[in-house]
Parts: C-alpha cells; structure tokens; sequence
C-alpha cells in the first residue's frame, strides 16, 4: 500500500480537490483507496458525501495506542457508477469533522506516548486491504498533518501560479528536509494547478520546474467547473466526467500508477 499525503500551507491550493479527485480516480483505474481526511474542516468529507459531525471520525486513528479505534471501526465506503455499464468506483472515506481540532491538541500534550507514528500504525494494519491510502491534509502542520507526513510514501504539493504560491515552495524545501530525518523516504511531487496558457503562467512554470523538485508531468487547468463542483458533494470526475480538469487529474492518476508500478518492479 502506498501513503499519498495532499498538502500546502496554503488555504484555496486545490488540496482537496486533488485529494478526491486522485483517491477517485486511482480506484476507478488501480485498486482499492481508503481516503483520509485529515483536516477538520471535512471538505473532503463533504464532497465524498460522509461528512457527520455526530460519527467518530479520523480523531480516533490519532489516541494512544490502547484507545485507538481502527480503520475499520470507522471506515465508510462510497461508491458511484461513473457509466452505466461501467463497474461501480467504491472509496473507503475516514471522514474529519471539527473534533480533529480536540484530538490535534490532545496528541501535542501527550508526551508519555509516541505523538507522530500513530496513523502510520493503524494504517499498516490495513495496508494489505488498499493500494493506496489518500490523505486531504489542512494547511497547518498540525499533529493529523505531521501523522500523516510521517506515514506517507509521496508527499504531493499542489501549487497555484501566483507568487506567494511558489514561494511557498522555499519552506517546503525545508521541511522537506526536516521530515527525512523522521521518514526517510519520502518523496515530494509539486503539482501545477490552477494554470492557463498565459505568458505569466507559461513563465511561473518554468520557475517552479527550475526549483530542483519532481514536477508532475500532469498540470491542472483552471476551470469553472472546478470551482463550482463543491457545492454538490460529488467527486469531481462523478460531476463531470468529460471535462478538462478532471482529464488532467487522470493524467495525474496514471503518474501516480505509474510511479506505483515502478517501485513494486513491474515497470
Ligand atoms: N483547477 C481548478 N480550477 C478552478 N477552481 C478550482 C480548481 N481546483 C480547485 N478549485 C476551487 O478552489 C477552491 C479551493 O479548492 P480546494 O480543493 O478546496 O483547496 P484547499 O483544500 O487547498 O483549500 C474551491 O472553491 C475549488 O472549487
Ligand atoms: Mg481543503
């Protein structure tokens, strides 16, 4: 099984939609998903349709070993038909609600127990059950967050083309660099989104392609459907299976396959 964590300190970067769209579409084309959401906004909850503020949610994952609920316990599979012939596309959600912000600072003020391997236990007791585990991290490096970084196999940047937005990237680097004496093989992909064919864009590409980081071959578009989807608590390729963004999300999917395939010895 391999561990994606979706993550930018920035707020409106696409972590989300990325998070969906790829849990969605690498269980349309390469096997079981469990999706995380890791922050307690539970956008991706929302859009996977298994936002309950009332259910036990990812807090759980995060207690103390002998407390600590299993993936299972909380799991909620979705599915939907993308066509009508077309087998069914099922993804296991752990859903996230406000109650993440509790467990966040429960975990920082324990320090009788391990604080930051806790996701990666509960989800290798699951790692033969998925091929991949997405996780939808917020913008803060908070404790889910460093759980989630901790845990993860590629650590997938979204960046938009402004300015603020790639040099973000600065402090990616360093973290980077701190989180490799805590994981040792993690690997960082900057993702490109939000980009038209503008000039202005064509040349922050160039930029970010010159910072030394894997940059996705794939490249999200902006797009109006894109930015209204949300409200129907659909993923994004249920919503409108044929349009550009959700092309270049598959794009993406097939590199993640790809890079999957690699590492196992197949390629
Ligand atoms: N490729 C895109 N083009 C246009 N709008 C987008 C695109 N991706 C996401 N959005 C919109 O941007 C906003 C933030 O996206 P979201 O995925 O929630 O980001 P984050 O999780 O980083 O806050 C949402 O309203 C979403 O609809
Ligand atoms: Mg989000």
């Amino acid at each position: 099984m391999k561990i994606i964590a979706i993550m930018a300190q920035k707020g409106g970067t696409g972590k989300t939609t990325t998070a969906t769209t790829l849990a969605y579409d690498l269980a349309r084309l390469n096997g079981p998903v469990l999706l995380i959401d890791a922050d307690q906004q539970g956008n991706a909850s929302q859009i996977m349709g298994a936002y309950d503020p009332t259910a036990w949610g990812v807090e759980k994952l995060l207690e103390p070993d002998t407390d600590a609920a299993s993936v299972d316990d909380l799991k909620q599979t979705r599915e939907w038909q993308p066509k009508k012939k077309a087998p069914a596309v099922r993804v296991d959600v752990v859903a996230a609600s406000a109650a993440l912000m509790d467990a966040n600072m429960d975990v920082a003020a324990d320090t009788v127990n391990d604080q930051i391997h806790r996701l990666q236990e509960r989800l290798a007791a699951v790692s033969s059950a998925y091929k991949y585990t997405v996780i939808d991290c917020g913008l803060l490096l908070d404790m889910a967050v460093l759980n989630a970084l901790v845990a993860a196999d590629l650590w997938i940047v979204p960046v938009k083309p402004g300015g603020f937005e790639v040099d973000g990237l600065l402090r990616v680097h360093e973290q980077l660099e701190e989180l490799r004496q805590l994981n040792d093989g993690l690997e960082l992909w900057v993702l490109p989104v939000m980009f038209g064919k503008s000039n202005t864009h064509k040349a922050v590409m160039a930029h970010l392609r010159s910072l030394g980081h894997r940059v996705t071959l794939a490249t999200i578009r902006r797009s109006v459907i894109a930015e209204s989807y949300t409200a129907a608590a659909l993923p994004l390729p249920v919503y409108s299976p044929r349009c550009g963004v959700a092309k270049d999300y598959e794009a993406l999917a097939y590199e993640v396959v790809a890079w999957n395939d690699e590492s196992e010895g197949k390629a």
